[in-house]
């Protein structure tokens, strides 16, 4: 099993017909059962499931047990499953790399990961995703490395390819692997969690994927991640390190309750708590503001629309005092609309409410399909 991370049809996977897609959120574990009819998919159960442990690494035993219970809360039809890993598990950048094979990238990405991801990430495993290029003209023929001559220079210069790049510790895939073993299920890929929104977003809304420039923001626990699509392509990715984890724990402190309280406080809504959570948020607006700016600025074009996603986001007025911050729409969205929706009775009725902290569960559906 590679380190998967593509987008929709990137590669050439076997083919399921139901697959279970695990979003392991360092709070909240969200999965979703999905089906292929044809050409479409079908949603036929999802579950919200804590996560075993939140504030430690957790074991392979552990991983194991809760993809069981994940496993069973969705009806254990199928033993595929897909899991999304988190900022804090795996390293997305965006680099250029000559054009050469998809093997041989990794191999070039696994020797050489300082120079281009500027880190050091030993004992990784890589996985890379093409770029299509916006231009037609430009469009690569596979496998075969063309080179374009150096202007002026007499020099063949081969072509770059504007790569996707993800690592993630080999120790974590073998871990993971072993685990769906255990729990009597098959693993079918590992994807980053930060390419679930892009998947889902291509899918629920593709117009605007297409033609407009917005910035995807789901925001997690621990972290938030930004991405700028500009006219169907990714052009930048950010990882904040705030989520809600420290808008309850800055509460707590604020208000001096506990963690507990705070956390109610703030999945309440309470007015009087308005200004002192809005302390909390101004901080992660704008460090969100920040990641729009360095776009702005790079490509000289406005983000007109963020969309927002993950636990946080449920809540109205967080979502109002992004607004506020980051002087650009805000909105929620529903990565569900291009599903069919074959739901049993309660989970019909909640879905609207549940989908915007499942995008990342049923992007990643999408890539391991
Ligand atoms: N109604 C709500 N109002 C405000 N915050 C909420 C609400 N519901 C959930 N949250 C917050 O959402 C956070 C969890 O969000 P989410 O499930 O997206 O995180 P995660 O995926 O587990 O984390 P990560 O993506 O960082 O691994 C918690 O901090 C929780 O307090
Ligand atoms: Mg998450």
């Amino acid at each position: 099993m590679g380190f998967t991370l593509p987008f929709l049809n990137g590669a050439s996977r076997k083919k399921r017909g139901q697959i279970i897609s695990v979003d392991l959120g360092s709070r909240t574990t969200k999965a979703v059962l999905l089906e292929r009819r044809g050409e479409i998919y079908a949603l036929l159960r999802y579950a919200l499931l804590d996560a075993p442990i939140f504030d430690k690494k957790i074991s392979a035993d552990q991983l194991a047990n809760h993809l069981h219970a994940v496993a069973a809360a969705l009806g254990g039809t199928t033993k595929y499953v897909s899991v999304a890993v988190g900022l804090g598990d795996s390293v997305v950048r965006q680099v250029e790399l000559p054009q050469i094979p998809l093997d041989e990238m990794r191999l070039v990405l696994k020797m050489n990961h300082k120079n281009y991801l500027q880190q050091d990430l030993p004992n990784h495993t890589y996985d890379c995703y093409i770029i299509p290029p916006r231009t037609q003209e430009a469009e690569p023929k596979k496998g075969v490395p063309p080179a374009v001559a150096g202007l002026g220079t007499g020099i063949i210069t081969p072509a770059k390819f504007k790569v996707l790049v993800a690592a993630a510790k080999q120790q974590l895939a073998a871990d993971f692997m072993h685990a769906a073993g255990t729990a009597g299920l098959v693993a079918d890929a590992l994807v980053p969690s930060l390419v679930g929104p892009i998947n889902a977003f291509e899918k629920s809304l593709p117009e605007s994927f297409a033609k407009e420039t917005v910035a995807l923001v789901d925001i997690g626990f621990k972290h938030t991640s930004v991405c700028v699509l500009d006219r169907g392509e990714l052009a930048t990715i950010r990882t904040v390190n705030i989520g809600g984890d420290q808008l309850t724990a800055g509460l707590s402190e604020a208000m001096n309750v506990s963690y507990a309280e705070a956390e109610g406080i703030k999945v309440g809504m309470a007015p009087e708590v308005e200004t002192a959570l809005m302390t909390q948020v101004l901080p992660l607006g704008r460090e969100i503001r920040a990641s729009l700016d360095f776009f702005e600025h790079q490509q000289d074009r406005p983000v007109t629309e963020v969309y927002l996603s993950g636990g946080s986001t449920r809540s109205e007025m967080i979502v109002q005092m992004l607004h506020s911050e980051l002087l650009v729409e805000c909105k929620t969205w529903n990565p569900t609309t291009f599903l069919q929706l074959a739901l049993p009775g309660q989970q019909a009725v909640e879905i609207d409410h549940v989908g915007p902290q499942l995008t990342v569960a049923i992007g990643t559906a999408l890539a391991a399909y």
